[in-house]
């Protein structure tokens, strides 16, 4: 990307401050959630937003939240960090015009340049930006009082029209529910991505009047005021229209996700070299890494933060969310791993659940219907069958037989269970925590253990007793 600062230009720029307006219900999403807040590739499409405007490295982000302030202003936390913006009210929404005049007090004396943006067009590229910023700056050698992000679109329907002279120039905006049917026709359209300089957008902003169809406050119609004004007002036409287009609606919401999984995924096949049986049957999160020569079966979910390594084979049915997956995994149909850590050459499934923090030490192996939850199995173990492991630390070459439940919960609070290297529980065996059983113990079929077992030994029965001191070597 390009850096827009000051370096190699010898006027100096005014600095960058990027203003996002979030505000606004979406009544056309018929929705009780905020139209920022519904999601894309499992993000809020005000989190796309803001990391896209962190990336043109700004002095300042702004962000004009109203509908659900707290719920908008806490997903761009999680996005920007507790700090990354500054958050401002808008308590009544009449508009975008008004939008941006909630912003008066914080930006009129800021002496920026400032980039506004919309919450709901997630996919605008940081580079398309820069550049709409540069050409801003650079306008006739002066820079422009404004300049907008133009589009042209087959259909244009619910854009704002920009309105040329007879020598081509801009003229204004005209909103689609003001628009003459000749000014429908129009098809070069306004993205709703604006430069300003604070100096100028101000004063003209107050001489906005609400005297539209929508009676609202319009912010496109700054940029007509201006040039009124005998200011320079540019337009930046862009030529990726999807790119710069808006979320409006759940059917576009809903595209949204199809193109931008089909960017992560042809990405994941040119870049890194990942084999997808049904592309179209696969969803892969966006800020997920799977590595080389991975296969990956239709009707795969991979998720949030997820790491994959080189070669894994990932089956039908299963879902990974924010966990970490070592290289020649092999995970069979319908698994659900969440939030936990798979070293190499582990095999799971299938119908295998790992939840919370669970851990696979290299090599290890857990089978169907085995859940998994705050528990690490140690390098080489095995647990194949039908199987609750609960707070459990398991060590290396142990085997957990079918049917084997750590009791972690007494009605009151969850205890663990340590079960040491070399150790076989025999089938059906309840442990009853907290229990500790010892290095190469053995448990009988049908075992209740409410105390900790010796090592070396074998024990049986309910409750379970030590029947025999086994040799080292048996073990
Ligand atoms: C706006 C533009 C239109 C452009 C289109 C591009 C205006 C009047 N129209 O229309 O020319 O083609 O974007 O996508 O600006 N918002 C607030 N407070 C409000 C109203 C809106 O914060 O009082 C926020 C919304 O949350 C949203 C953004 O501003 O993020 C745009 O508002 P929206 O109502 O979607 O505008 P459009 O009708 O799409
Ligand atoms: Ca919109």
């Amino acid at each position: 990307m390009e850096k827009q600062s000051n370096t190699g230009s010898l006027e100096a720029h005014a600095p960058l401050d990027v203003l996002i307006l979030a505000a606004g219900l979406g009544t056309r999403m018929r929705s009780q959630k905020a139209k920022v807040l519904h999601e894309l590739g499992g993000r809020p499409l005000i989190a796309h937003v803001c990391r896209t405007a962190t990336a043109l490295d700004p002095r300042r982000i702004y962000v004009v939240v109203g509908h659900q302030a707290e719920a908008v202003a806490e997903a761009v936390r999680a996005e920007l960090g507790a700090d990354g913006a500054s958050f401002i009210e808008q308590t009544e929404q009449r508009g975008t015009g008004d939008a941006v005049m909630a912003a008066r007090e914080a930006l009129a004396e800021a002496g920026s340049t400032l980039l506004i943006l919309s919450g709901d067009v997630p996919l605008v590229r940081a580079e398309t930006l820069a550049s709409l910023v540069h050409q801003h700056r650079t306008h006739r050698g002066r820079g422009a009082a404004s300049t907008m992000l133009a589009v042209r679109l087959e259909d244009p329907t619910g854009y704002g029209r920009i309105i040329r002279d007879a020598e081509g120039r801009f003229e204004r905006i005209v909103e689609q529910k003001d628009a003459t049917p000749e000014e429908r026709t129009v098809t070069e359209i306004n993205a709703g991505i604006y430069c300003f300089d604070t100096e100028t957008l101000f004063p003209a902003l107050a001489r906005v009047r609400p005297s539209n169809a929508q009676g609202e406050y319009y912010l496109t119609d700054v940029p007509a005021l201006l040039r009124a004004d005998g200011a320079d007002v540019g337009v930046y036409l862009h030529t990726d229209a999807r790119e710069v287009s808006g979320i409006n609606t759940r059917v576009e919401l809903a595209e949204f996700e199809r193109l931008l999984r089909q960017r992560t995924l042809r990405r994941l096949m040119l870049d890194s070299g990942v084999t997808f049986i049904d592309p179209q049957r696969t969803y892969v999160s966006s800020d997920a890494q799977i590595g080389r020569d991975c296969v990956i079966y239709p009707d795969v979910l991979i998720e949030g933060q997820s790491v994959i390594g080189d070669g894994c084979v990932i089956r039908s049915g299963t879902r990974i969310t924010d966990s970490r997956i070592g290289n020649g995994v092999t995970v069979k149909d319908h698994c659900v791993i969440v939030e936990s850590e798979i070293a190499d050459n582990c095999t799971l499934g299938p119908f295998a659940h790992l939840r919370m923090n669970s851990k696979l030490e290299e090599g290890a192996a857990v089978g169907n219907f085995v859940e998994m939850k705050k528990s690490r199995l140690g390098s080489r173990s095995k647990s194949m069958h039908l199987t609750y492991l609960g707070d459990a630390t398991i060590g290396e070459e142990t085997n957990i037989g079918a049917g084997t439940v750590t009791c972690n919960y007494d009605g009151k609070a969850k205890h663990p269970t340590v079960i040491e290297d070399h150790v076989r529980i025999g089938s059906d065996t309840m442990l009853v925590a907290p229990v500790h059983v010892g290095h190469g113990a053995v448990t009988a079929a049908g075992a209740v253990v409410t105390e900790d077992v010796p090592p070396e030994t074998l024990v049986a029965g309910v409750p379970a007793k030590v029947k025999k001191h086994l040799k080292a070597e048996e073990s």
